[in-house]
């Protein structure tokens, strides 16, 4: 079994390169099914989900060539040679989903889905994609294929634009509806949408590739039918989740990291948390420098929402830099009901970290009397140990990390496929920046956790 082992201890320092977003990438690779026409892509960050999106877009048809080392994708789909997905890919993550609604005008033939996969932080469902779809014209089911369940979905007489608005600002239900409607007669008009940045890359994306798309400043964007397509070259937005993880590591272990290519623009909220704590930070044209400027001041409160919000993906790394600081401070999870299976583990590690099923803080989220463990308080400072740890989902995987870093003793970490998902050579990177750290092999059974949390 693939492991990572760190020995913490050390402060940060340097220069490190934050790759471009995961969650943006992606979902421009699928947006490229809607056209014949070729789409080039820089920025490209070399990780498992690429890789990944690729292999689904490929299966279908598309021609693509990635250059790893440049972060050059070259991607074209002259034509659909399936709209069938296999099986093989159930569970994988969550962009096969997506693809209904990029193949929905390309195809009348009935384009077959397996069931969404992605990191187990909550429930997840997609009804709100499935709805959004349905009006505009498309027939889902779910049928049972052998042992297990896929999507069948067409729209043989086409998708017709019409008027949606979904429950909750959901950034996947936002993007398959935009992706139906650039293909849809008339206009389609989504309210109470999304407005993640990864979301207006894409929108950035398909006004170059010809779609005439109005973003209104109450969470309306309205779509029109687009008929021909250009080709398109696109540099991916940078990824904020991977430039605020490496800032907080940089912060925690009182080191001083710049971070090249971290856009402000996209970190505001993080910032204003940073300068709450007491932590340093300096923005500059190509970057973000992250210091620690003198001990953290806690007592703050923290509630995840979606953009503008504070990023629920920022949460996990930011707890452990809350370990750190001076204070009670408390967290109120809101997007994920979830989203913090790795409070134990962290528990385990020294941290004084206790959960509630009560919305604490400022509002009730959807998740109020629901029995979710989904606030927390942590106390600190407390000095943290090392561990065996097992990785239960991506961002939980790094502030395992972080935490790690932050203990004088060799931390052990299985689970690694999680991390590699989303994180750029994460290993070169932070020994570049001194850390000691280093990926090795381990007898599973060293790691008792890893069967239980992984589950
Ligand atoms: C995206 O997930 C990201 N994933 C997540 O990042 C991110 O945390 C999340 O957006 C929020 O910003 C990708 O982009 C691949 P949602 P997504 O639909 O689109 C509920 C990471 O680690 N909901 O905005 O799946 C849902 O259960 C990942 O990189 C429904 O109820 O998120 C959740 O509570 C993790 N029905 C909330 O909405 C639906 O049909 C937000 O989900 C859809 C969503």
């Amino acid at each position: 079994m693939e492991v990572l082992k760190i020995k913490g201890g050390l402060p940060l320092e340097g220069r490190v390169k934050a790759a471009g977003a995961k969650n943006a990438v992606t979902k421009l690779l699928v947006a490229t099914l809607l056209s014949d026409k070729k789409c080039i892509f820089y920025n490209v960050p070399n990780i498992a989900e690429v890789e990944i999106t690729i292999e689904l877009c490929r299966e279908i048809g598309s021609e693509i060539h990635w250059d790893r080392e440049a972060g050059v994708i070259e991607a074209q789909t002259k034509e659909l040679r399936t709209a069938y997905v296999p099986q093989r890919f159930s569970g994988s993550n969550r962009i096969p989903i997506l693809m209904i609604g990029a193949l929905l005008g390309r195809t009348q033939e009935d384009i077959i889905i397996p069931t969404a996969g992605g990191c187990k932080i909550g429930q997840r469902p997609i009804d709100f994609h499935i709805s959004a779809l349905e009006k505009l014209g498309a027939v889902i089911e779910y049928r049972m294929m052998k042992k297990e369940g896929a999507y069948f979905a067409h729209a043989h007489h086409g998708l017709n634009g019409a008027i949606l608005h979904l429950p909750y600002p959901s950034v996947g239900a936002t993007e398959n509806a935009i992706l139906a409607a650039a293909r849809a007669r008339g206009t389609t008009v989504i309210k109470n949408a999304a407005m993640e940045p990864e979301i207006v890359d894409l929108i950035l994306f398909l006004q170059k590739m010809g779609v005439i798309i109005f973003v209104d400043v109450d969470r309306t964007i309205r779509i029109q039918e687009t008929r021909h397509f250009n080709e398109v070259e696109h540099t991916v937005i940078t990824d904020r989740i991977v430039a605020a993880s490496l800032g907080m590591a940089a912060i925690s272990t009182k080191g001083r990291v710049f971070v090249e290519g971290a856009q402000h623009v996209h970190m505001v909220t993080f910032l204003n948390k940073l300068h709450e704590i007491g932590a340093g930070f300096e923005v500059r044209s190509d970057g973000i420098e992250f210091f620690y400027k003198g001990p953290l001041k806690g007592g703050i409160h923290i509630e995840t929402d979606v953009h503008p919000g504070f990023m629920t993906d920022w949460q996990q790394p930011f707890v452990v830099l809350l370990t750190q600081a001076h204070g009670n401070s408390i967290v109120h999870e809101t997007v994920y009901e979830n989203r913090f299976g790795y409070a134990h583990t962290l528990k385990l590690m020294g941290a004084d970290v206790e959960l509630f099923t009560q919305c604490l803080g400022g509002k009730e989220c959807r998740f109020a009397s629901r029995n979710f463990h989904h606030s927390l308080i942590v106390r600190g400072p407390t000095p943290l140990k090392g561990r065996e740890i097992a990785i239960p989902d991506l961002r939980a995987g790094f502030a395992y990390v972080m935490a790690a870093l932050l203990a004088p003793e060799e931390s052990i970490l299985g689970g690694l496929q999680y991390l590699d998902r989303g994180y750029e050579n994460l290993v070169s990177k932070l020994t570049s920046l001194g850390a000691d750290i280093s990926r090795g092999h381990a007898d599973p059974h060293s790691i008792p956790m890893a069967i239980a949390s992984a589950s």
